[in-house]
C-alpha cells in the first residue's frame, strides 16, 4: 500500500501525514506544488523527511497553472455567482492531475487530500482523481477520523510534536488557501457574516484607504484572448500575473467579501483577494468589447455562468467543460490589441483600447457627417421590429403601465 498525499507542509496536511502512517500503516509519498502561494517549499521537504518520507515530489507548477488553467478560464470571463474569480476552484484540477501522474509513476494505489467533508474542495480533488483514474483509491482523512474540530486537531499535533503555526493574534490560523491567482480566508470570526472582516485577514492587497493617492496607468496587450505584455514588455503567463498582482495589491484592487453557495448545499462566507485577476478581467473584457462581434460576445456571456459553475463544482475534466472551452477558445481568435487601465484606490478603470482587429468604426458611429451609413434605413428596421408590438396593442392585450 502506497499513497500520494497532496502535502502543503502546513499543519493540517502534516497531521494527515502522521495519521496516514499510523492508521493505514502505509508508505506515504508527498507531493508539494508551487502554485505561487508565496511560501518556501524547502520546509515541506524537511518536514516530510522528518516523518520518514522517502519519495518527496516538489514541483514548480506556476507556469502550467497560469497557462493551462487560469488563462483558459479568463478567456471566458468566468465569475461564480457574479463576483468570485474561482481562484481555489481552478487550482484543484491541476493538483489532482499531478497526484494521479505521480501515483502512476511510483506505483501507488491511493491518493489523499486535506479537504474537509463539508466543502467544495473534496469534490474538486476527487472528481479530478476519478476522471483521470477510475480505479484509484481515495483517502479523505477529514471524513474518516475523529479529529473533527480544530481544537482536537491541535491537541493531536501537540501530542505528536507537530509544530503549530500561530497567526499574528496568537490564535490558531484561519483556513487559508493561496496561489498565484488568489488568497482565500474562511472560518473563525469570518463565520459571522454580519461582522466586517478585520484588516489583518487580508494578506496581499492594501486597503483602498491606504493605497496611493496618485493613479497608476498601465497598458496590457493581448493575443488570442491571452495577456502577453504589460507596458510593452512581453512576459510569460506566470510572470505577467505576478506583475499584475503587485500592481493590484499596491492599489487596493481585488478584495471581495462573499457569502456563496457551496456545491454540497450549504452557504459559506469567505474573504478573497484576487489583485491581478481583477485587473485581468477588466482588461480582457475591454479588448473583447473592441474586437468581438456582438453575437459571439452575447453568446459567450450567456454560457459563462454555466462554465463558471462547472469549474466551481469540480467538473474541469468533463466533456461539457471541454465543449464550452472549445467554443470560448474559437471566439478568441481575433481578440488582440492593447488596453490602457487606470488603477486607483481599489478601482480598475478601462480608459483606452486599440486593436488591429477592432470592429469599432468611427466612420459609422460618428455624430458628425458620414458617408457610410444611411439613417433612413433605420426607419424600416424599427418599423419591422415594432410590427408585433403594434399588432398586440391593436388586439388590446398590451398592458403598458405608465
Ligand atoms: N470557498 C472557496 C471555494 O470553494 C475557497 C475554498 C478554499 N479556501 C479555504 N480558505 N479553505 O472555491
Ligand atoms: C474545505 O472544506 O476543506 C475548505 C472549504 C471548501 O472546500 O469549500
Amino acid at each position: 500500500k502506497k499513497v500520494v498525499l497532496a502535502y502543503s507542509g502546513g499543519l493540517d496536511t502534516s497531521i494527515i501525514l502522521k495519521w496516514l502512517q499510523d492508521t493505514y500503516n502505509c508508505e506515504v509519498v508527498t507531493f508539494t506544488a508551487d502554485l505561487g502561494q508565496g511560501e518556501e517549499l524547502e520546509p515541506a521537504r524537511k518536514k516530510a523527511e522528518m516523518f520518514g518520507v522517502k519519495e518527496i515530489f516538489i514541483e514548480d507548477l506556476r507556469e502550467d497553472f497560469v497557462r493551462d488553467y487560469v488563462f483558459p478560464m479568463f478567456r471566458a470571463n468566468a465569475l461564480y455567482e457574479g463576483v468570485y474569480l474561482l481562484g481555489t476552484a481552478i487550482a484543484r484540477p491541476l493538483i489532482a492531475k499531478r497526484q494521479i501522474e505521480i501515483a502512476h509513476a511510483v506505483g501507488a494505489d491511493a491518493v489523499c487530500h486535506g479537504a474537509t467533508g463539508k466543502g467544495n474542495d473534496q469534490v474538486r480533488f476527487e472528481l479530478g482523481y476519478y476522471g483521470l483514474d477510475p480505479e484509484i483509491t481515495v483517502i479523505a482523512p477529514w471524513r474518516e477520523w475523529d479529529l473533527n474540530s480544530r481544537t482536537k486537531l491541535i491537541d493531536y499535533a501537540e501530542k505528536h510534536q507537530i509544530p503549530v503555526a500561530k497567526d499574528k493574534r496568537g490564535e490558531s490560523p484561519f483556513s487559508v488557501d493561496a496561489n498565484l491567482l488568489h488568497t482565500s480566508s474562511e472560518g473563525k470570526l469570518l463565520e459571522d457574516p454580519w461582522e466586517e472582516s478585520p484588516e489583518y485577514v487580508y494578506n496581499r492587497i492594501v486597503s483602498p484607504e491606504e493605497a496611493p493617492d496618485k493613479a497608476t496607468y498601465i497598458e496590457v496587450e493581448f493575443e488570442k484572448g491571452d495577456a502577453v505584455a504589460i507596458d510593452g514588455v512581453k512576459m510569460s503567463p506566470a510572470t505577467l500575473l505576478t506583475k499584475l498582482n503587485e500592481l493590484g495589491g499596491a492599489n487596493g484592487i481585488g478584495r471581495l467579501d462573499l457569502l456563496e453557495n457551496r456545491f454540497v448545499g450549504m452557504k459559506s462566507r469567505g474573504i478573497y483577494e484576487t489583485p491581478g485577476g481583477t485587473i485581468l478581467l477588466t482588461a480582457h473584457r475591454g479588448i473583447e468589447s473592441t474586437t468581438l462581434d456582438r453575437g459571439a460576445m452575447h453568446l459567450k456571456d450567456e454560457l459563462m455562468p454555466k462554465y463558471a459553475e462547472l469549474i466551481y463544482n469540480g467538473f474541469w475534466f468533463s466533456p461539457e467543460r471541454e465543449m464550452l472551452q472549445a467554443l470560448i477558445d474559437k471566439s478568441q481568435e481575433n481578440v488582440c490589441g492593447t488596453v490602457r487601465l487606470k488603477l486607483y484606490k481599489g478601482g480598475v478603470h478601462l480608459v483606452g483600447r486599440k486593436s488591429p482587429e477592432s470592429l469599432y468604426s468611427m466612420e459609422h458611429v460618428t455624430f458628425e457627417e458620414d458617408e457610410v451609413y444611411d439613417q433612413r434605413d433605420a426607419e424600416g428596421f424599427i418599423k419591422l421590429n415594432a410590427l408585433r408590438l403594434r399588432l398586440l396593442n391593436q388586439r388590446g392585450k398590451s398592458k403598458i403601465s405608465p
